[in-house]
């Protein structure tokens, strides 16, 4: 291992792109000693203020309003792909003609094309280390789920129900942005319903098949705002702005067949009122259940063999060391700390490192590659096509 330093750049400073900044500078100060150090080079926006004020909020020593630049900067090695999913393809491809790792976000692209193209990049540039942004594999709660399930904690998992339910779009006077455009499928459904879909896997294994689907889009048009909007959360425009369509879905609903034999039973919406980050996954077993929710991130919720008879029900389980990604992960780890989201970006960021540096020993499970993010593509694919072809079933791949 190199102790040179590793310096990263990060591409787009909006409410992902600011997290990924935070994230690569604290990817050094949890787990084991051992990361190269980081040099906080560059953030990149095509409006300038918010790079500038990323910049100045994480340390960094430059902000620039070109991500070309970023690309012709041969100081840079690993740089975060944070702007929205139509643009992933063009920016990745530049950084690993470059020469450059890549941690783009989830959904992989905008189109399935465009992440069968990502995907074809590994192959063309095997020395690097190109990744998917699937934070959620970093979150204590959902991997305890997993290792209950996989270990038969919970005898023989039948059921996963998953719901992911925001309210960023309830509004209909919240303006149109990059989220309300690109194919059905590519809304709600791209959006938080691509973490709702890998965190099942994550639990369950390989979908094999859905069906059932129902893509919905309730407000069909938005107003248009002129000037730079980040997030979208809490902007409201003016009543009388003019107004565009919606082109993809505010609500997705699906069932699905786990390789396993398991069923699923997903929902996800980005309408959904006064409801502004609820992820909740429930594992349904012969011998256990277990559920995690996103607002109780710092708990799970389990019924298994030890439940005293008479006594049944899901009781609280709080996170603590024996919990997957929490010893060593925070200063503060024992249970009744907590977790929040922010940290998951945090562990990414640290194992992504890892995997740059060729640290194998106690190494994080290694990120999602760009390969994984198109097989996920593929499955929202399919949720689409099942929606378009009245719920039919559509099997994957
Ligand atoms: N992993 C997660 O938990 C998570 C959470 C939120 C968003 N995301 C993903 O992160 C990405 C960005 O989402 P967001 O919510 O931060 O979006 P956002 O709209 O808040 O920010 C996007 C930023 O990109 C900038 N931008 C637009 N065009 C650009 C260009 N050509 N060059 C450089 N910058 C440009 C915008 O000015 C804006 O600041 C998406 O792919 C989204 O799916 C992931």
């Amino acid at each position: 291992m190199s102790a040179a330093p590793l310096s990263v750049a990060v591409i787009g400073a909006g409410m992902a792109g600011r997290t990924h900044a935070n994230a690569w500078r604290q990817a050094g100060t949890v787990y084991e000693l051992g990361l190269p150090p980081v040099r906080l080079a560059t953030i990149a926006d095509a409006h300038l203020p918010f790079a500038e004020d990323a910049a100045a909020h994480y340390g960094y020593e430059k902000a620039v309003g070109d991500w070309r630049e970023v690309a012709e900067d041969p100081s840079i090695d690993v740089v975060s792909i944070v702007v929205g999913n139509a643009l992933h393809r063009e920016i990745a491809e530049a950084m690993a003609d470059a020469g450059k790792h890549v941690l783009c976000e989830k959904p992989l692209a905008g189109t399935l094309e465009d992440a069968a193209a990502m995907a074809a990049l590994q192959e063309a540039h095997p020395e690097l280390v190109l990744a998917t942004g699937y934070t959620f594999r970093r979150n204590a709660g959902i991997a305890m789920l997993a290792k209950l399930a996989a270990e038969g904690d919970l005898g023989t998992p039948s059921h996963l129900d998953a719901h992911y339910w925001a309210d960023y779009g309830a509004d209909p006077n919240t303006p149109i942005a990059w989220r309300y455009k690109g194919p059905m499928g590519s809304g709600a459904l791209g959006d938080v319903g691509s973490h709702m879909v890998d965190s099942a896997e994550l639990v369950m294994g390989p979908i094999a098949e859905v069906s059932g689907a129902q893509l919905v889009t309730t407000i069909t048009e938005r107003p248009v705002m002129t000037g730079a909007v980040s997030g979208g959360r809490g902007v409201t425009a003016d009543a009388d702005a003019p107004r565009e369509a919606v082109e993809n879905d505010d609500v997705a609903t699906f069932t699905a067949r786990f390789a396993s034999g398991a069923a699923g039973t997903f929902s996800c919406s980005r309408v959904a009122f006064g409801l502004p980050n609820d992820k909740t996954l429930t594992v349904l077993g012969t011998g256990g259940s277990a559920r995690w929710e996103l607002h109780r991130g710092g708990e799970i919720q389990l019924a298994d063999a030890s439940s005293p008879a008479g006594r049944g029900g899901l009781r609280q389980v709080l996170v603590n060391p024996e919990f997957p990604y929490y010893a060593n992960g925070s200063s503060m780890a024992f249970a009744g700390v907590g977790l929040t989201q922010v940290e998951q970006f945090t562990y990414q960021a640290h194992a992504f490192l890892q995997q740059v540096a060729g640290i194998t020993e106690g190494a994080l499970p290694p990120c999602a590659s760009f390969a994984d993010g198109y097989r996920q593509m593929r499955i929202l694919a399919a949720v689409a096509e099942s929606a378009a072809r009245h719920g039919a079933a559509v099997a994957i791949d």
